[in-house]
């Protein structure tokens, strides 16, 4: 399917920010495949070799995604050298806010000690920390703020039906957060790609708990208030639509594939990412996988997989860096960037 939106071409150039910091948070918790094996007809073979996860983390009770939220804030603030009152926006991605509102931006503000700065969610599903990350470098280009922070958040065990096979053993729940800072002028050319197609938002979505059908014993008994999906369209069109992000992101930076060191795509499942790369003729050590740990954690992947890519010195300063993401709606995007550690 071609998604294009290149008849009114989006401004595509990100001005001079930097990742002043990231911090992550896992639950301790962890959900093996054998332990699927125990709750639903499943076996570790058959999630293997159909999504490449072998375990994903588990939130307590108490690890909301503001507690989780607030704890990658904390470790992306120390990375940076910086301290809460030092922020001047909060900008959180969920998909699995604490409550409707407040937003959990808001908790986090409160929890991590910031002063009153404009806090505020956003949704775009898997594709929210890439949304975030755009918006975040306009408010920073705009000079309307030098330190952001960026979270993406999720408690997706939350909203699985535990005695459904088909979605269960896909998910799981973490954090993770940048603080986004002006960075110096720079002459590198950098990109970024986003978009959405709202006539496929039935394949992926929760029918129940909005406005339009609230929660009632009845939709709770139909199971209304838990994650639908239709797997295998979901599964085709994150393949097109991340395949064809990523090449309009390429494009409008002037650059070519062999250019990039390092390619974050979002961690849903191990044969989309393999087809992203068998599509696009990218080797496959290009892409940075974490899926087997922590299965597919929505807004919070990229931030977690970065993270954890620049602490095994897998992405180093100087590097060209690629994010790319699909989720419910649904949406995309591709932010291409070079790696500076420090404003
Ligand atoms: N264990 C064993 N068997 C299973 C399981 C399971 N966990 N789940 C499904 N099956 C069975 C099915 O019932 C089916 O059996 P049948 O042939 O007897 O009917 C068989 O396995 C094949 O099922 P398919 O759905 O055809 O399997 P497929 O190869 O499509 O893989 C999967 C399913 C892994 C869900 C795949 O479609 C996928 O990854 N889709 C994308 C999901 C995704 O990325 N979602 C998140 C998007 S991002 C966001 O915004 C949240």
């Amino acid at each position: 399917m071609n998604l294009s939106n290149a008849k009114n071409p989006p401004l595509c150039r990100l001005p001079e920010v930097v990742i002043q910091g990231s911090g992550i948070y896992l639950p301790s918790k962890v959900l093996t495949n054998h332990d699927l094996e125990k709750m639903v007809n499943t076996t570790d073979e058959w999630i293997t070799e159909r999504t490449g996860i072998k375990e994903r983390r588990i939130a307590g009770e108490k690890e909301t995604p503001s507690e989780m939220g607030a704890m990658a804030a904390m470790m992306a603030l120390q990375n940076a050298g910086l301290t809460a009152e030092d922020l001047d926006m909060i900008i959180v991605a969920t998909t699995t806010p604490d409550t409707i509102f407040p937003s959990t931006a808001c908790y986090i503000q409160h929890k991590i000690g910031a002063r009153t700065i404009p806090s505020f969610d956003i949704q775009a599903a898997c594709s929210g920390f890439i949304y975030g990350f755009i918006l975040a470098s306009h408010f920073i280009a705009c000079r309307s703020a030098r330190h952001i922070l960026l979270i993406g958040a999720e408690k997706l065990s939350a909203i699985v039906d535990w005695e459904d096979r088909s979605t269960c053993v896909l998910f799981g729940d973490g954090a993770g957060a940048f603080i986004i800072s002006l960075g110096e002028n720079s002459p590198d050319q950098l990109s970024f790609d986003i978009g959405a197609d709202g006539s496929q938002w039935q394949i992926l979505y929760i029918p129940a708990g909005g406005s339009k059908l609230p929660l009632t014993a009845q939709n709770i008994n139909h199971k209304l208030h838990f994650l639908h999906m239709v797997g295998k369209k979901v599964f085709r069109l994150a393949i097109d639509s991340m395949e064809q992000s990523l090449t309009r992101c390429i494009e409008k930076a002037g650059i070519s594939a062999e250019h990039i060191a390092c390619i974050i795509p979002h961690q849903a499942n191990l044969r989309i990412i393999e087809a992203l790369s068998e599509r696009l003729g990218i080797p496959g050590e290009k892409f940075f996988v974490n899926v087997e740990k922590y299965g597919n954690t929505s807004s919070a992947c990229i931030p977690i997989a970065f993270h954890e890519a620049v602490a095994s010195q897998r992405i180093k300063e100087g590097d060209i860096v690629l994010f790319v993401s699909f989720g419910a709606g649904i949406t995309w995007g591709s932010v291409l960037f070079r790696y500076k550690a420090k404003a």
